[in-house]
C-alpha cells in the first residue's frame, strides 16, 4: 500500500475535543460514504487509522472529522494539526457503507452518533442520493448540543429530514434519549414525519458499535435485517470501533 503526502489546509476546532481537517492530495478515487487510512509519523513510526470522507468524491479538498480520544495514539495528535503541517493519506479508500450497494427504496435512513454523521455529510452531497430516494432523513445523536455540528451545510439541504438526539441535556428542538429506544416508541418516525419499515426503507448505520447494535435489534422488531449481497435486506451498518 503507498501513502500520498497532504498538506493540512485548515484544522477547525468545533470544541475542544472535535475537529475537522481540511487536507490537499493528489487525486484519490472513492465512492461516498467510504473511509480511508489517514497517518502521522510519530517517533520514527507511521500510526495509521481509518477516517471516513466528509467531502464528495468530487470536491479536491478532503476532508475528515474527528474527536479526541485523550488515551489514543493518533486523534489527539490530529487536533493539534496546524495548516501546513503533513498527514499522509493512503491511496486505497475502502468500505460497503455506500449507495451501490443498497437495494431502491423510497426512504434512506441515515442514522449515525458522534462522529458517525462524517460519512453521511459525503453521501448527501452527491446526486445520487437525491436521485434515488423520495425522501432522506439524517439523524445525529449527540452527548451535549454543542457537539450538533454541520449545521450550517445540513440545514441548507433541502428536502432534507433532519432529526438530532441530545443524550446529555435538554435541548429545544432535539430529542432526548437514544435512538434505539425511538425507534421501538415511534418518536423517531414521529419526529421524520416518515414511515420507518421493511417496505419502505433503507437504514445506514455508523459510529458508536452499540448503539449500531441496539438500533438494529430495535429495526429487527420491525421486520428490518442486514443488507447483504446474496440476500438483500434493509439494514447497512459502520462501526467505528
Ligand atoms: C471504518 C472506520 C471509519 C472511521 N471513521 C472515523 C471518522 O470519520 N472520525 C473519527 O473520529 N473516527 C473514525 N474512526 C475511528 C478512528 O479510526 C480512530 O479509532 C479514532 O480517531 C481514535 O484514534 P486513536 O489512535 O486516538 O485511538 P484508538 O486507539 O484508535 O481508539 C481508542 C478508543 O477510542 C474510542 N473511539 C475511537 N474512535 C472513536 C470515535 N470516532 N468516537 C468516539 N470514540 C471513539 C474507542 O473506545 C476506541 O477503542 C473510524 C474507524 C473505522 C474502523
Ligand atoms: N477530549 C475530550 O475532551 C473528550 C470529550 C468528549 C469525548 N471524548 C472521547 O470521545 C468518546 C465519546 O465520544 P462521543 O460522545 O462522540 O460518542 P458516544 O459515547 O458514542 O456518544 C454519542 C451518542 O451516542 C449515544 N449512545 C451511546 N451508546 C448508545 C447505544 N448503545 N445506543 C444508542 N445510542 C448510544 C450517546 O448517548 P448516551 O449519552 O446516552 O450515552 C450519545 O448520544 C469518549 O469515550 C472519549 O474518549 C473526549
Amino acid at each position: 500500500m503507498s501513502w500520498l503526502e497532504g498538506k493540512v489546509l485548515e484544522n477547525r476546532a468545533w470544541t475542544d475535543a472535535l475537529f475537522s481537517i481540511r487536507v490537499k492530495t493528489s487525486s484519490l478515487n472513492f465512492e461516498a460514504g467510504q473511509f480511508v487510512r489517514i497517518a502521522l509519523d510519530i517517533d520514527g513510526e507511521r500510526v495509521a487509522r481509518p477516517f471516513s470522507f466528509v467531502n464528495p468524491p468530487q470536491d479536491p479538498v478532503l476532508e475528515f472529522y474527528g474527536i479526541v480520544v485523550p488515551e489514543g495514539p493518533l486523534s489527539p495528535r490530529l487536533a493539534k494539526l496546524r495548516p501546513g503541517d503533513t498527514l499522509y493519506v493512503a491511496s486505497n479508500p475502502a468500505g460497503f457503507l455506500v449507495l451501490s450497494e443498497l437495494p431502491d427504496a423510497e426512504t434512506l435512513w441515515l442514522l449515525s452518533t458522534g462522529t458517525g454523521i462524517a460519512p453521511f455529510l459525503s453521501i448527501l452531497r452527491t446526486d445520487a442520493a437525491w436521485k434515488r430516494f423520495r425522501n432522506i432523513v439524517l439523524v445525529h445523536a449527540v452527548r451535549h448540543a454543542r457537539e450538533l455540528v454541520y449545521q450550517d451545510l445540513v440545514r441548507g439541504m433541502k428536502g432534507l429530514r433532519y432529526v438530532t438526539f441530545v443524550s446529555r441535556e435538554a435541548h429545544a428542538g432535539s430529542l432526548a434519549g437514544r435512538i434505539p429506544q425511538a425507534i421501538a416508541d415511534g418518536r423517531l418516525e414521529g419526529a421524520a414525519g416518515v414511515a420507518l419499515g421493511a417496505a419502505t426503507s433503507q437504514v445506514m448505520l455508523c459510529g458508536n458499535p452499540d448503539m449500531l447494535k441496539d438500533a438494529q435489534a430495535a429495526l429487527a422488531a420491525r421486520g428490518m435485517r442486514k443488507h447483504r449481497r446474496r440476500a438483500p435486506g434493509h439494514i447497512t451498518v459502520e462501526s467505528f470501533w
